[in-house]
C-alpha cells in the first residue's frame, strides 16, 4: 500500500442517467458480482485531501430536508454517518417526516432476502409519496446496490427511484445528486471494484457516548453463504496513524466508548506491504489512548493470534467482550461454509482466550439450515453452545444469496425444519443468557450510562463492559457517566440494579 495526496476526484462524472428500457447495461457500468469477486493485486491509495463540495453544490441542501433509513450492520450505520455527514455539507438538515423531506435515501443491507424485501416494500409505499411530492429525490444506497439483480428490478418495478449508487460511490454523492436533481431520469453509479480508501470524510456522529471507527474495509473470506465480500469488495485497512488520530480525536471530544469496525478485524495489516502490522500492534497503541472503552467487531476465528489475546488480557480501556462467530458447531458444515476451522479449533481458541481473560463475554452468530445440514450437525451446533457458554447470539436461518457458492448448493432444509432448529437453538441460548446474567446477581457492576429506558423515562440504562443492559433508577444528569449499580434481578436480555455510586474514575 503506497499513500498519495491526491484528491478523491469528484468531479469526474463517470454515472449515467438513463432510461428504463429492457437492455440497461448498455447505458452505465451495471454492477456485476461476478466482477466484485475478482481480487486485484493492485496497490490501495489512500487520498488524504479535504473532502471538498464543489463551490455551485454548497448551497444546493439549503432549506431542504433529508430522511436516511439504514439497514444491515455497524458498516452500514457508521457509512450512513458518512452520508448525513456529506448532506449536511450540502447545507441540507435532517428529518423524520416521509411527507416533507425532499431527499429519502435507503442505505441497505443484502445479507440475507429478508433484509432486502423490507426495502422493496419501503420503495412501493413511497411511490405515493412520490405522487404527491414529484420533487422528491427518492435513493438507494448500500449493499443492495451493488447487486445486478436488484438494480434491474427497480428499474423495472420501481420507477419513483431517481438515483442509485454503490458502497464505493459515497465520496461521489454530492454529483450524483446534483444530477438526480436537475435530470428527469434514474443516475445510476455502481462501482463493482472497490476503490481506494479515502481519509477526511464529514461525518455526522449520532450523540457524544459511543463512536464507531472503520479499521478496514471489505473482506476476502468469501464464506460460501456470504454476499459481503461482493458487496464490500476487498479488504483494504486503514494506516495505524490515521486511526489513531481519529481516535484521538474522538477521545477529545469527549465520547465515552469506541467501536473499532470491519467485516474482518483480525485481518487487519494484512494487506500492508511495507510492514508487518496486525491488529494486536493496533489496539496495544490504541488502549493508551485516553478513552475509556474501546472495543471491536467483528473477529473472525481464523486469524485471532496470540499476540491480540496477549493485548486484550491487558485489560484497562479493552473491554473483556469478544464477538467471535461460530456460525456452526459441525466440523462438516463449517467445511462447506468455506469457514476454515474446524469445532475443535474453535473450541481450542475459545479455551486459550478464556484462560487469558478471565471473565470474557463471548458472543456469537450461529447460522441454522446451511443446505445439507443434518439433525445430528445441528446438534452439534447445540452442544457447541453448551459448551462456549456464550453471553449471546444472534441467530440466523440460511437465506440463500444469489451469486455466491452455497446458492447453487441444493438447499435441503425444508423451512419448517429450518424454523424449528432456530426455535431449538434460541431455547438453549436464552437459557444459558439467563444463566450467566443470574450470576451477576448481588454483584456491582460499573456501567456507561446511555440514555433514558425506551419505556419509563425514570428509569435510566447503561451498559457493563461485557455489553450487557441493565436498568436502574436514577437522575438524567447521569447519561453518559459511568455509575456504579449492584444487580438485583436478572431477565434473559435485561438487568435490573440499584445505583450505588455515581462518580467513577476509569
Ligand atoms: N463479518 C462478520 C459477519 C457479517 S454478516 C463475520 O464474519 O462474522 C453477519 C452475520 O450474518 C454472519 O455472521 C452470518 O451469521 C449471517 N449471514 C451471512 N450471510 C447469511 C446468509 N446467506 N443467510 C443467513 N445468515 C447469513
Ligand atoms: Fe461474510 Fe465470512 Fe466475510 Fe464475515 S468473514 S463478511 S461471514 S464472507
Ligand atoms: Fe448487510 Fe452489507 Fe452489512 S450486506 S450486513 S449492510 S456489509
Amino acid at each position: 500500500m503506497t499513500t498519495d495526496n491526491k484528491a478523491a476526484d469528484l468531479k469526474s462524472a463517470t454515472s449515467a442517467t438513463v432510461k428504463p428500457e429492457k437492455d440497461f447495461s448498455q447505458y452505465f457500468q451495471a454492477p456485476s458480482l461476478k466482477d466484485a469477486k475478482k481480487r486485484g493485486k493492485e496497490e490501495i491509495k489512500v487520498h488524504y485531501d479535504d473532502f471538498i463540495i464543489p463551490e455551485e453544490m454548497k448551497e444546493i441542501g439549503k432549506g431542504r430536508h433529508y430522511l436516511l433509513r439504514t439497514y444491515g450492520c455497524q458498516m452500514n450505520e457508521h457509512d450512513s454517518e458518512t452520508i448525513a455527514g456529506i448532506l449536511e455539507m450540502m447545507g441540507f438538515t435532517s428529518t423524520d417526516d416521509e411527507e416533507t423531506a425532499d431527499v429519502v435515501l435507503f442505505n441497505t443491507c443484502a445479507i440475507r432476502e429478508g433484509a432486502e424485501d423490507k426495502v422493496f416494500g419501503e420503495l412501493g409505499h413511497f411511490k405515493r409519496i412520490k405522487r404527491n411530492n414529484p420533487n422528491l429525490i427518492l435513493g438507494v444506497c448500500g449493499c443492495m446496490s451493488q447487486e445486478e439483480k436488484v438494480v434491474n428490478r427497480i428499474l423495472q418495478t420501481y420507477q419513483q427511484v431517481d438515483l442509485i449508487f454503490g458502497t464505493h460511490n459515497i465520496h461521489r454523492l454530492p454529483v450524483l445528486l446534483q444530477e438526480a436533481m436537475f435530470s428527469k431520469e434514474m443516475v445510476i453509479e455502481v462501482w463493482s471494484k472497490e476503490g481506494d480508501i479515502i481519509e477526511n470524510m464529514p461525518s455526522k456522529r449520532e450523540g457524544n457516548i459511543k463512536a464507531w471507527v472503520n479499521i478496514m474495509y471489505g473482506c476476502d473470506k468469501f464464506c460460501t453463504y456470504c454476499i459481503v465480500p461482493y458487496t464490500r469488495g476487498k479488504e483494504r485497512s486503514r494506516r495505524p496513524e490515521d486511526v489513531i488520530a481519529e481516535v484521538r480525536d474522538i477521545a477529545r471530544q469527549g465520547f465515552k466508548e469506541i467501536m473499532l469496525l470491519g467485516q474482518n478485524v483480525n485481518a487487519y495489516g494484512k494487506d500492508f506491504e511495507d510492514m508487518e502490522y496486525g491488529l494486536g500492534d493496533l489496539m496495544d497503541e490504541i488502549r493508551k489512548i485516553d478513552i475509556p472503552r474501546i472495543r471491536f467487531t467483528t473477529s473472525h476465528p481464523r486469524d485471532f493470534d496470540d499476540h491480540l489475546i496477549e493485548v486484550l488480557a491487558k485489560g484497562g480501556n479493552l473491554v473483556e467482550m469478544i464477538h467471535l462467530p461460530s456460525q456452526s458447531g459441525s466440523t462438516e458444515v463449517l467445511k462447506r461454509m468455506a469457514r476454515k476451522y474446524t469445532r475443535e479449533q474453535y473450541l481450542e481458541l475459545v479455551n486459550k482466550i478464556k484462560a487469558a481473560i478471565p471473565n470474557v463475554a463471548l458472543t456469537t452468530d450461529i447460522i441454522v439450515g446451511f443446505p445439507g445440514e443434518t439433525e445430528e450437525q445441528f446438534q452439534e451446533t447445540l452442544s457447541l453452545m453448551e459448551e462456549v457458554r456464550y453471553d449471546s447470539a444472534y441467530t440466523f436461518m440460511y437465506s440463500p444469496r444469489e451469486g455466491t457458492p452455497a446458492a447453487v448448493m441444493e438447499d435441503s432444509v425444508p423451512e419448517d425444519v429450518k424454523k424449528n432448529r432456530l426455535h431449538r437453538l434460541l431455547d438453549v441460548q436464552n437459557r444459558i443468557s439467563l444463566e450467566k446474567n443470574q450470576e451477576l446477581l448481588g454483584q456491582t457492576v460499573e456501567l456507561l450510562v446511555e440514555g433514558e429506558s425506551k419505556k419509563n423515562p425514570e428509569v435510566l440504562s447503561g451498559r457493563t463492559r461485557t455489553g450487557k443492559l441493565v436498568h436502574f433508577k436514577g437522575d438524567q444528569s447521569l447519561v453518559g457517566t459511568f455509575v456504579h449499580v449492584t444487580i438485583h434481578d436478572a431477565k434473559t436480555h435485561t438487568l435490573y440494579g440499584d445505583l450505588v455510586k455515581t462518580t467513577v474514575e476509569v
